[in-house]
């Protein structure tokens, strides 16, 4: 063969690093020829989705040699009645990812930046270097911060420049569980030209119980450069079914809707999505189960000296010393964690909240492979 064809590719594209996911549980079995594994890996719901959700999804069943309803109108609707806002400011994505990359394709472009911090969710360079825009990366806190790790506003603000359309910012963020409270979002955002759009990333919000953590779908009038987004992945359950949405003003709704795809959001998702939001109970019971299991592990983790990063999200990040060579011995005992090296985080695994007993697996076999 004698034409690069990686040569060829948009000079964005050629620079991404391909996201990383966590190891699925088959994968793992077929490699290391073991059973009984568990994936704390991913970040998902160790509840699975409601059951009203389920009983949704079969009811949709016989329907699926149709398109599904491209604009989403049901579940628009929904959502916006439950978060008392206008149906014509949600635009509805395959999961939340979708809508990021949505945000990035409408308005950047070469010669244009998106700002975002060290240590942020892995999708945001890659949705801004596929559009040829220039990342412009943001120090994060330093390692003794009472965040640590997690987003500095002030650098953030700083790395804004003429150039600069977006900012991303998560919410928690992933992987470090930090969080940024209502009066340091509120001062960053009047802070903040009006022609650079602010994404809040908020895809873990529905986990946080501090009475700090923002209402920032109160300020979208407010802020009409603000773009809230969510997703179905997380506490609803339904990561498997590709399920988000931005709430943003009615003008940026109309740009994402311009670059969406006509059906990017399936029929089993939308229903499912309509059903769980009716499930107030399973958010409850998600919550409890998630602040279990964060108790847990954080006090298993001082117990054993091992720092970690505090998370108001539904994993932890624990400094493990080697990383990667934990992470693959962890791997033998049938655990799946995520390695964050790529996040410049190699001396740290970040361990999704399960089920009592599977977290209990997990501190039982890094106890087992850190020889204690
Ligand atoms: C901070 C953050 N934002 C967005 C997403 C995207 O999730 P999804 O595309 O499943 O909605 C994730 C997934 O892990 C995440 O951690």
């Amino acid at each position: 063969m004698s034409c690069d064809y990686r040569a060829l590719a948009n000079a964005g594209v050629q620079k991404i690093s391909p996201y990383e996911p966590g190891k699925p549980i088959e994968t793992l079995e077929r490699e290391l020829g073991i059973s009984n594994s568990i994936k704390l890996a991913s970040n998902e719901n160790p509840l699975g989705p409601s059951p009203l959700a389920l009983k949704a999804i079969t009811g949709m069943l016989p329907e699926l040699a149709l398109y599904p309803d491209g604009g989403g109108f049901a579940l628009r609707e929904a959502i916006a009645a439950k978060l008392r806002v206008s149906a014509d400011i949600v635009t509805l994505g395959n999961g939340s990812n979708d809508v990021l990359e949505l945000i990035a394709r409408a308005y950047l472009a070469p010669g244009f930046s998106a700002v975002f911090s060290e240590h942020a969710f892995a999708v945001y360079p890659l949705a801004v270097m596929a559009t040829g825009a220039t990342p412009r990366i943001a120090k994060a806190n330093a390692a003794n911060h009472a965040m640590p790790y997690g987003h500095d506003l002030n650098a953030l603000r700083e790395a804004i420049d003429a150039t600069t359309r977006l900012v991303f910012i998560a919410n928690p963020n992933n992987p470090t569980g930090t969080w940024l409270t209502r009066q340091a979002l509120t001062a960053f955002l009047d802070s903040v030209p009006e022609d650079v759009l602010v994404v809040l990333d908020e895809a873990y919000s529905e986990y946080v119980g501090h009475d700090d953590y923002p209402d920032a779908i109160a300020w979208l009038q407010q802020y009409p450069n603000l773009i809230v987004t969510r997703t179905f992945s997380k506490i609803y359950g339904l990561a498997g079914l590709r399920i988000g949405f931005a709430l943003s003003h009615p003008q940026v709704a109309d740009m994402l809707n311009r670059v969406r795809q006509p059906f990017n959001t399936n029929m089993l998702a939308q229903a499912a999505a309509i059903a769980s939001l009716e499930d107030a109970d399973h958010i409850l019971r998600s919550v409890a189960l998630n602040d279990e299991g964060l108790a847990f592990l954080t006090q298993a983790c001082t117990e054993r000296d091992l720092r970690y990063i505090p998370s108001v999200g539904n994993f932890l990040c624990i400094e493990v010393g080697d990383g990667a060579k934990v992470y693959q011995d962890l791997l033998r005992e049938g655990v799946i964690v995520r390695p964050i090296a790529s996040y410049g985080l190699p001396q740290y695994l970040r361990v999704s909240i399960g089920t009592a007993k599977d977290n209990q697996r997990f501190i039982k076999a890094l106890d087992k492979v850190q020889g204690r």
